[in-house]
């Protein structure tokens, strides 16, 4: 028996252990295994956030392979306002699951449970890691175990009766055990007082050399310590990455998670496996996606809205009954800052269409085909409709932009504003050096190089006259 230590009770604190130190060789990428993403967000994020949605007092990341990339990553990723404290510790040389907690020890505290995690295993669910966490209640070993058809590789629980006495690892189990369905997700919950006890005991006498976290098993039955299994049967929670096919099966699995969730709430997608969310989308009623859509960042979707298909939309929010023709990609900056996108009410935009950073436009305003918006507001009924560029521009009401025309805004050092008062006209293929304002009302002629203000009202024509030579005889050979 080891010298449990009986001063430190449990205060049913969660702290977390992520194991992120192996080397993911099976990726045969630079990147380490668990900075590559899924649905848009780097492996080990997901389950720093799902630890974050534990409400986890401390999370610990284990880092070998890549460390100071996945440290920086994570540091970067983990803003200061975190409830969690962040730590990392180092294994190297990785000499097992078992050895990689060890490395733990010195920065975790004695009264909490620990939550043992992988960075590669990506998609389990707070409520599920709740209820080992209850399993565990501060007081026994909690073990999430799953059913597989075919368990090759994973470590199996063996039982005597229905009280689990040891998780057998594949390389070292007898014909017997390796017939056992029932296998080890990676995944447990147990008492730090008692996790620190065994980890101290662990050896490396098996097939692998390793020393094996999951030997902690055999240790809490002969400290006579209640091991409990709590199985689950959705197999993609502990499914686990180590090639870019799983990879790509996963983040499918996801997406289609993602699709029906959406599709329940009435959403209409054209295809559901040709749709892919990498952040969060909300839809309001009766909204429409064909196929080939992409939503990155925060994008939210009014009533009625209808997405055509092959767009790109990242952080936005589309007003009610807009139309996002085919083909249009819309990059909004960072939610809820000035970057971010805003498509008013009955709004059409595209085919072919861009909007770019801190692009806002108001009620019915019209972009049309290859035309790009960046920082600019459109008031209601604005209209651009072919092949222009807007840039650093305060457009008004009902102004009408022609075809090929735009705001020069960059002196080559510095930005500035044009400013397009209500109900002006710009005629076809016009440049508005910046800053300037067109005034109210106003017509610009066609082709003109707008350099000076222009009047309310006024015509303004800049651009050479037109010369007739008449009676021209063409050059002839
Ligand atoms: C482990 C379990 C096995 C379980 C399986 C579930 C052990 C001994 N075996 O198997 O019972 O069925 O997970 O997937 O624990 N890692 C380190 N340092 C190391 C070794 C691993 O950080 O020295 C990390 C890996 O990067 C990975 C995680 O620990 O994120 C699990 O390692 P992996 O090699 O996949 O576990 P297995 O030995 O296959
Ligand atoms: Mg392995």
């Amino acid at each position: 028996m080891t010298d449990i230590s009986k001063s430190t009770s449990c205060t049913g604190a969660v702290d977390v252990v992520i194991m992120a130190a192996g080397k993911g060789t099976r990726m045969k990428s630079k990147l380490p295994k668990v900075l590559h993403l899924l649905a848009g967000r780097a492996l080990v994020q997901h389950v720093v956030d799902t630890a974050a949605a534990l409400q986890a007092r401390q999370v610990v990341v284990i880092t070998g392979h890549g460390a100071i990339e996945v440290e920086a990553a994570l540091a970067r990723s983990t803003c200061a306002t975190a409830q969690f404290a962040l730590d990392f510790v180092r294994q190297e040389p990785q000499l097992g699951t078992g050895h990689a907690v060890q490395q733990t020890v010195p920065v975790l505290r004695d009264d909490g449970i620990v939550v043992v995690l992988s960075g590669d295993v990506p998609l389990t669910r707070a409520d599920t890691l709740q209820q080992l966490i209850a399993a565990c209640g501060g007081t026994r070993l909690a073990l999430l175990t799953i059913d597989f058809a075919d368990p090759t590789g994973y470590g199996r629980i063996v039982r005597q009766g229905e009280v689990v006495q040891a998780i057998v690892e594949q390389k070292d189990a007898s014909p017997e055990q390796r017939a056992i369905k029932e296998a080890y997700s990676g995944i447990m919950a147990v008492p730090a007082r008692h996790l620190k006890a065994w980890l101290a005991r662990l050896d490396n006498k098996n097939a692998q050399g390793e020393y094996y976290l999951t030997d902690i098993v055999k240790f809490a039955v002969a400290d006579a310590v209640p091991v409990v299994a709590h199985k689950i049967v959705d197999a993609l929670q502990v499914a686990g990455i180590n090639s870019p096919v799983q990879l790509a099966e996963l983040e499918r699995a996801f997406q289609l998670r993602r699709a029906n969730e959406l599709m329940e709430q009435g959403v209409r997608l054209a295809d559901p496996a040709r749709f892919d969310v990498r952040g969060d989308l909300q839809c309001a009623q009766d909204v429409s996606i064909d196929v080939n859509c992409v939503f990155e960042g925060q994008v939210s979707l009014g009533e009625g809205v209808r997405i055509g298909a092959n767009c790109v939309i990242a952080n936005a929010v589309i007003g009610e009954g807009a139309v996002i023709h085919p083909f249009t990609h819309i990059e909004g900056g960072k939610p809820g800052s000035k970057d971010a996108i805003e498509v008013g009410a009955g709004a059409l935009i595209g085919p072919f269409a861009r909007l770019r950073p801190g692009a806002k436009l108001g009620k019915e305003v019209h972009i049309g085909n290859f035309v790009e918006v960046k920082n600019s507001t459109m008031a209601q009924g604005a209209k651009a409709n072919h092949l222009a560029y807007l840039g650093d521009a305060t457009v008004g009401e009902r102004v009408n932009y022609g075809a090929g025309s735009i705001t020069a805004n960059y002196d080559g050092a510095f930005k500035h504003r044009t400013v397009i008062e209500a109900d002006v006209h710009i005629g076809s293929n016009c440049v508005l050096v910046a800053p300037v304002t067109i005034g109210a009302g106003g017509t610009v002629g066609g082709g003109s190089t707008i350099t000076k203000d222009t009047p309310p009202a006024a015509l303004s024509v800049a651009r050479g006259k037109q010369a007739v030579i008449a009676n021209w005889k063409r050059p002839a050979k």
